[in-house]
Order: C-alpha cells, then sequence, then structure tokens
C-alpha cells in the first residue's frame, strides 16, 4: 500500500465518523437462496471458479528446505508438494502412475524419490520416473516419459504455493496480474512472502463456502453478533471496502481511528487503528492486524460444507521466543473465538435454507460488498 492510499483511507473513515455516516452502496440488493443450495450452481461453481483459477494449497513455510515434500488434498485431488533441489515449488498429483495407489503416504519431510508402496515404481522430485522392477520382462518397451507425474500449474507467490486444480490444463497466470497491482502492492508492503506460520487449525463447517466469506465483508453486524468478543474496539457498522476485480479489500476501523484527525498525519498508520481485510477469490481471506496477519482458506468439501484452514502468520523477523509463541497462541484463540460467531451463524444460516421461508436474502446499503462478492462469483462461472 503506498502512503498515499494508506493516508487516503483513513481520511474516508474520519469523514465518515464525522458525519456519523456508515459506508453506504446506492441501493439494497437481494440475493437468490439457490446460489447456496443448487448442487448445479455448485457444480459450475467449482469447475469454472475452483478448478480453473488460481488457489493457494499452502504457505510457503510449510515447504522449506531443498527435497522438502508436504501432501494434501483439494476438493477432489490428492496433491504432491515438491520443493525440488534448486528451490521451486512444484504440485503433482499424489497418484501411482502405475494403477493408481497413492504414492506418498506421509504427510510431509524431505525426499530426493518418491516410491510407491505397492509394485516400488519410483520418481525422483522433478517427476520423472526412474525405476520399474522388471522392467525388461514386464514391461518391454514403456515410455518412462509417458508416465511421468501429472503435474499441476504451480506458482509461488506472495508467501504462498498457488496451482491450478486441474491436471487438464498447463497454463498459470501470473499471480501478480491475477490478484491485481493494487493487492500485490499491498501484500509486499506488508512483506507477506517473509511470513511463516504460527498458529494453524482446520475446521469443517456445515456452511456454503460463499455464505462464510460473506460472513466477514460487513461491519453491520459486530454489535450483535460480536458483543461478548470483539465489539467494543471496533467502529459500529462501519466497514469501507475497495473493489479490484473480483478481489477487494476491506477496512474495519477501530473505535480509535476517528482520534487520529487530532493529531499529525505523518504519525498516522493504518494497521495501528484498523484491520484490514482481503478477500482473494476464490479461497481465501486474509485479516490483517497490527503485528500479524490472520490466514483463512476456504475447500469447499460439498455444497454445505466448508473446510477452514485458520492461521497466524508472523514476520520472520520477530524472533521466536517461548514468549512470542504464547503470544500467537493468545492471538489465535481471539480470532478464533470471534471467528466460530461467525461461523456458528453461517451453519445456522446454511440449515435455514432447507425451510425455503426466504426465497432471496437482502443486502442492505452496508452489505454492499456482499453483492459486489457475489457478482465476481456470477462473473467467473460465466468465464
Ligand atoms: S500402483 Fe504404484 S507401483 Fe503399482
Ligand atoms: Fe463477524
Amino acid at each position: 500500500m503506498d502512503r498515499n492510499t494508506e493516508i487516503g483511507l483513513i481520511k474516508q473513515v474520519i469523514g465518515l465518523a464525522d458525519q456519523k455516516s456508515a459506508y453506504l452502496d446506492p441501493t439494497i440488493a437481494h440475493s437468490p437462496i439457490t446460489r447456496y443450495i443448487s448442487p448445479d450452481r455448485f457444480e459450475r461453481e467449482m469447475s469454472a471458479i475452483f478448478k480453473r483459477r488460481p488457489v493457494v494449497l499452502a504457505q510457503s513455510s510449510e515447504l522449506t528446505g531443498e527435497n522438502a515434500f508436504l501432501t494434501k488434498r483439494f476438493l477432489d485431488l490428492p496433491v504432491l508438494l515438491i520443493r525440488d533441489g534448486d528451490g521451486r515449488a512444484q504440485a503433482y498429483l499424489n497418484v501411482c502412475r502405475h494403477r493408481g495407489a497413492t504414492l506418498e503416504r506421509d504427510a510431509g519431510g524431505c525426499k530426493r524419490v518418491f516410491t510407491c508402496p505397492y509394485h516400488g515404481w519410483s520418481w525422483d522430485n522433478q517427476g520423472d520416473l526412474r525405476a520399474v522392477p522388471h522392467e525388461d520382462q514386464g514391461f518391454p518397451e514403456l515410455m518412462r516419459a509417458e508416465r511421468a507425474l501429472r503435474s499441476l500449474p504451480t506458482a509461488e507467490a506472495f508467501g504462498f504455493i498457488w496451482i491450478i486444480a486441474n491436471p487438464e490444463t498447463s497454463e498459470m497466470p501470473d499471480i501478480e496480474t491475477w490478484i491485481g497491482a493494487e493487492l500485490a502492492k499491498d501484500f509486499n508492503w506488508m512483506d507477506l512472502a517473509d511470513h511463516r506460520i504460527a498458529q494453524i487449525e482446520t475446521v469443517d463447517i456445515a456452511a456454503n463456502w460463499k455464505v462464510l466469506i460473506e460472513g466477514g465483508l460487513e461491519a453491520y453486524h459486530f454489535r450483535v453478533a460480536h458483543k461478548n468478543t470483539i465489539a467494543p474496539y471496533f467502529m459500529d457498522n462501519l466497514s469501507p471496502y475497495q473493489i479490484y476485480g473480483p478481489h477487494m479489500r476491506g477496512v474495519l476501523p477501530r473505535t480509535t481511528m476517528p482520534d487520529l484527525s487530532q493529531t499529525d498525519e505523518t504519525s498516522w498508520e493504518i494497521r495501528r487503528d484498523a484491520n484490514l481485510l482481503y478477500t482473494v477469490l476464490p479461497s481465501m481471506q486474509m485479516l490483517v492486524q497490527q503485528d500479524h496477519v490472520m490466514w483463512f482458506h476456504y475447500e469447499p468439501v460439498s455444497i454445505d460444507c466448508t473446510r477452514i484452514r485458520m492461521a497466524t502468520l508472523v514476520p520472520n523477523s520477530v524472533p521466536q521466543t517461548d514468549e512470542m509463541e504464547e503470544h500467537w497462541a493468545k492471538n489465535q484463540l481471539i480470532t478464533k473465538t470471534a471467528l466460530m460467531e461467525d461461523f456458528d451463524l453461517a451453519a445456522e444460516i446454511q440449515s435455514g435454507f432447507a425451510s425455503r421461508g426466504n426465497p432471496s436474502h437482502i443486502f442492505g446499503r452496508y452489505e454492499g460488498a456482499l453483492n459486489r462478492f457475489n457478482a465476481a462469483v456470477e462473473e467467473m462461472i460465466q468465464g
């Protein structure tokens, strides 16, 4: 984020606080509930969005060191993620090219050669087939090059490893182009590439992935839903947002932000007096707090269940002392406690869909970001 943007965003909040106004969209909008319950719609989201656009598979610090590997699942794909001797990350299908056994069963480690536990075929960490037991008699004229591991388009940028979750494609867009120049500038400003995971946990929530993302896009609910947790620290119903292609940045000002009008603007720092929420479609949100970043990774398990990885990302420059680790653990717990209030509401909303009591939901003028998010999803489905 450049300094002008930072000052501009703070001035916008001070101005709105002065006028005692929320950040308003021009009109209300309606969101048909078929978006969240139609199996056909879900299939289209998977094929046109989740299997066609860059999605984050891992944070870079999960795969450190030469010859490191990780096994993951994303949607229906078993994935083997390898960092080769040159430090390059590459994702492959974790499926043996002989008769399809799971090639690597361990969650992670360090290896140069991957040997299938079924008949012992092995591949090196460039994905090339290296050995086939009894090859001469059993597999005459085997074209080894045709039996390389199936790779997935992979890129590493801003401290994350991104893939296209589709072995049928080889195209990977430039990630900076995908997220857009403005968000790239922000991610460089916060040095996202130089962060590690201090805390991480995974929860499965019985809600459509879009209901979960929507939950973070407005502050209209803070005073009610979060009255016992975070509400006192944030301004009531104020969350300006900016759109960058399908992605967005939201500003969640702390109650202290309007007081900045009494101070010299050279001393203003947006991260001190606001949280920033980045939504990078389709699978991630990042809540940028004062000294760390909360990373939320959404993986649709089914139309009404989403797996969420929640992690505290911290700058590598902060020493890993017991005291700091305790601090991060405490932060993770505070954020998780507040977020579970949102996630529980999302699951209630999802279970309410079955009643068909609402043919659509209504987004008020405070909730414009939800409408924009859904419009971006529709656009991506249209291609
Ligand atoms: S299935 Fe892997 S070696 Fe046979
Ligand atoms: Fe919330």
